[in-house]
């Protein structure tokens, strides 16, 4: 099978692309990416020299590139997207341009090439957000109500790929993912910003109250669910992907500090975001069923680990934080590509 992944440079693209390349070596994985500032190929060190693995630069939202990217694909994942929900607010074009067009411009491409299977990553936050008294849950048949230009860019996304589907038959399945966290989280995010400044006794921002309410996956649960989707994924449906364990986020910053040995007085109260959803959930009981999908860390047990990986991978992180990490495609990229 000839598999294409978008965005696998990304943290939740490359937890999937370090773990499809080491368990299906039968398979041909071209990971396309554009490489933004989120895009780190110092994440795919453990398998860019794996004979079944290749690396594209090239942009979702370009058509001719995507249109020959996609030659001979029978799988898609397209985790490319811009993620950060602050930076939307600071300008949302950016992922107009990517979540949006590019959408619409990878799923053209995919149409033309008749592509078998298409897993379009999607988020909770498209459902807008919950009410903490309230025991609601959002399902595959929540209404969209999007909040932020994050979340807007995501279920225009969203919509595109159902109207392709419903149009010309596109073979899709959407998955709505959780917060996710582990290995490689790249540090503007809350739980890698709070550890790595915690480790360099850094403030760390709390927004507003710090009882916003998310649910947090570790980022191997979700490769492991997108791998289960591929095999077992019924075409046309959607599924969501959470562990069901709500955390507000106070509540996670305290068990990084006591995990480091810090203080709580790390902890600095900031100006709330704008527009700040209060809490996310997600009925993640389809996937269970029909999927067969479980997590297999909790959080406590996820966040330790994660926390561990960051103590043992301060180079990755320091050079994330410091924008060094751009240099490595240069050295290993540029020069043959050209
Ligand atoms: P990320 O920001 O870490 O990585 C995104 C990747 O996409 C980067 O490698 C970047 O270079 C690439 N990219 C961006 N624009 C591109 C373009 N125009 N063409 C090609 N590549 C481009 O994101 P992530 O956290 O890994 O998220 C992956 C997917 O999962 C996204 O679709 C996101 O919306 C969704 N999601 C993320 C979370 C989360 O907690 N991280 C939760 C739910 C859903
Ligand atoms: P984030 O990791 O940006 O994910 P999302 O907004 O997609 O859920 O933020 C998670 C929660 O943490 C959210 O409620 C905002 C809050 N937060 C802080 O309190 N401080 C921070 O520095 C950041 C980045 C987020």
């Amino acid at each position: 099978m000839k598999i294409a992944v978008t965005g696998g440079a990304g943290f939740i693209g490359s937890a999937f692309v370090r773990h499809w390349v080491k368990n299906h070596p039968q398979d041909q994985l071209i990971n396309i990416d554009k490489l933004t500032y989120a895009g780190n190929l110092e994440n795919l060190k453990e398998v860019e020299k794996n004979q079944n693995y290749k690396f594209l630069k090239a942009d979702i939202a370009d058509t001719q590139a995507m249109l020959k990217a996609l030659d001979k694909v029978d799988t898609l994942i397209n985790f490319a997207a811009e993620s950060h929900v602050d930076r939307s607010i600071t300008d949302p074009n950016p992922f107009i341009e990517t979540n949006i067009k590019g959408t619409a411009v990878l799923l053209e491409a995919a149409r033309e090439n008749k592509v078998k299977k298409i897993v379009h990553f999607s988020t909770d936050e498209v459902f807008g957000a919950l009410s903490l008294d309230s025991k609601k849950k959002f399902n595959a048949t929540t209404a969209h109500n999007p909040r932020s230009p994050y979340a807007a860019s995501k279920a225009a996304a969203e919509d595109i790929a159902r109207a392709y589907a419903n149009t010309y038959d596109l073979p899709l399945i959407i998955l709505n993912v959780s917060n996710n966290y582990g290995p490689f989280h790249f540090p503007e995010k809350l739980i890698p910003l709070a550890i790595t400044n915690a480790m360099e006794d850094k403030e760390i921002p709390v927004y507003g109250d710090g009882l916003s309410v998310r649910e947090w996956t570790h980022v191997e649960d979700t490769a492991l669910a997108t791998e289960v989707a591929i095999a077992k994924g019924v075409i046309g449906e959607t599924y969501l992907i959470g562990t069901e364990e709500e955390l507000p986020n106070i509540q996670v910053l305290k068990k990084i500090l006591k995990i480091l040995n810090k203080p709580e007085s790390l902890l600095k109260t900031v100006k709330d975001r704008l527009g700040h959803d209060r809490r996310y959930a997600l009925d993640s009981s389809k996937a269970r069923k029909e999927l067969g999908w479980s997590q297999k860390y909790d959080f406590d047990k996820g966040l330790a680990m994660t926390v561990e990986w960051f103590k043992n991978n301060t180079d990755w992180w320091k050079r994330v934080k410091s924008g060094s990490y751009q240099d490595y495609y240069k050295q290993q990229y540029e020069v043959s590509q050209e």
